[in-house]
């Protein structure tokens, strides 16, 4: 019996159609992209052909994406980027987001509170979707940036993305919208015209592609600046040699995320079902955490709380099951405090404590669901027995 991967949210092993399309890029085509002869003229038509690719499955223009160094740089130069240059502008100082965000957007928010920002960090509900009249109420005239993830790597939980943006847009025409896509790229429609977004952040790692590489979408003419200085790369928007290989397997991923979206999401949801509705049964004092609902959150995502038992106690249990499992989000294990959403939620502390989350991927088989189902209640239990009775 081998391993089993359940955390594809915190990362997905690449594609090897993915790889294959790196490879070149390392051996052959390894020239700097800004440099004037044939091995750099060769890096530049991948660099160029990976931007025209991911553009056009965003439905935007070339001019439009930035490459970065992954996810996080991507959501810090969205809002760092668009609260200094609307600051800039004179329309103000205040930035609202939501408390279930990433940290990559959380601790950057925080970061700009210490440099003379104001923020608001919206409430969520028991399913863990914002609030919707807590966004009405925060956005005024001062408001610069708003950003709403569009899906949650803790529970999955699917944002109103495009409903926040006609809200806060209808408070403030003048306001910058981001949306962290991070989770949600390649499993649901992140189109940014279709949310009305004017900033989108991508990880090349979260669907099939390498670690490192990722991108920002900047609607073009949005209030913007650089945050990172140096070259000219990336049209004076972000310094530093282009990641060329890591480039060419963003938009290979990509590509085959965008054309295998159904299967893959068919395929994940009937796994994801079955631990939905199967583990609860098998497993007294279950609570499932993040949407009940089956379609308001991400197709892969099973997440929840064991009442009685240590979490950190079942996932090295799992571990030692070949069964790789996550808490919930990769950064907060090994953390004390519990998660942040699940707080956000309204869930007691306690039972924060005890949360799982399993990501199914599309490497994952009905026989490895199978395993879990049978494992793991008898890891509770036994978890549960050893802690004696409450
Ligand atoms: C929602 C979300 N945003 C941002 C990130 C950070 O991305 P990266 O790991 O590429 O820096 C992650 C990674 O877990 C994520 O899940």
């Amino acid at each position: 019996m081998g391993r089993i991967y359940l955390d594809h949210a915190a990362t997905t092993p690449p594609d090897p159609r993915v790889v294959e399309a790196m490879i070149p890029m390392l051996t052959t085509h390894w020239g700097n992209p800004s440099s004037i002869y044939l091995e750099g003229q060769e890096a530049r038509r991948a660099l160029d052909a990976a931007r025209k690719l991911v553009a056009d499955l965003l439905g935007a223009q070339p001019k439009e994406i930035v490459f970065t160094s992954g996810g996080t740089e991507a959501d810090n130069a969205a809002i760092r980027g668009a609260a200094f240059a609307q600051r800039d502008r004179g329309r103000g100082d205040h930035i609202v987001t939501t408390q279930v965000e990433h940290h990559a957007v959380l601790h950057t928010v925080e970061q700009l509170e210490r440099e003379g920002f104001r923020a608001t960090y919206l409430p969520v509900d028991r399913d863990g979707t914002v609030d919707l009249a807590a966004l009405e109420d925060a956005v005024g005239p001062e408001t610069t940036v708003v950003s709403v993830m569009t899906a949650n790597n803790e529970v999955g939980t699917i944002q109103p993305v495009a409903e926040a943006v006609r809200i806060a847009r209808a408070r403030n025409p003048k306001v910058v919208v981001h949306t962290d896509a991070v989770q949600a790229a390649g499993a649901i429609d992140i189109t940014p015209a279709a949310l009305g977004v004017d900033l989108l952040s991508i990880a090349g790692h979260k669907l099939y592609g390498p670690k490192g590489v990722g991108l920002l979408y900047i609607k073009n003419r949005t209030p913007w600046q650089p945050t990172m200085f140096g070259g000219s790369q990336e049209k004076e928007r972000r310094a530093g040699t282009e990641n060329v290989a890591g480039i060419v397997g963003l938009a290979a991923a990509m590509k085959l995320a965008w054309d295998e979206s159904a299967a893959r999401t068919a395929h994940t949801r009937r796994l994801r079902d079955r631990l939905l509705f199967e583990l609860p049964e098998r497993i007294p004092d279950t609570v499932i955490t993040g949407p009940a609902n089956p379609d308001r959150r991400l197709a892969n995502n099973f997440s929840c709380c064991f009442r009685n038992v240590e979490g950190e106690s079942v996932l090295l249990a799992l571990d030692m099951a070949d069964i790789a499992a996550s808490s919930g989000s990769a950064c907060t294990t090994g953390a004390l405090e519990p998660s942040h959403v699940l707080t956000a939620m309204g869930i007691d502390p306690d039972l924060a404590h005890a949360s799982l989350r399993l990501t199914v991927g599309k490497g994952t088989t009905e026989a490895d669901i199978d395993r879990v189902l049978a494992t793991l209640p008898d890891i509770v239990a036994r978890l549960r027995s050893l802690a004696g009775p409450v």
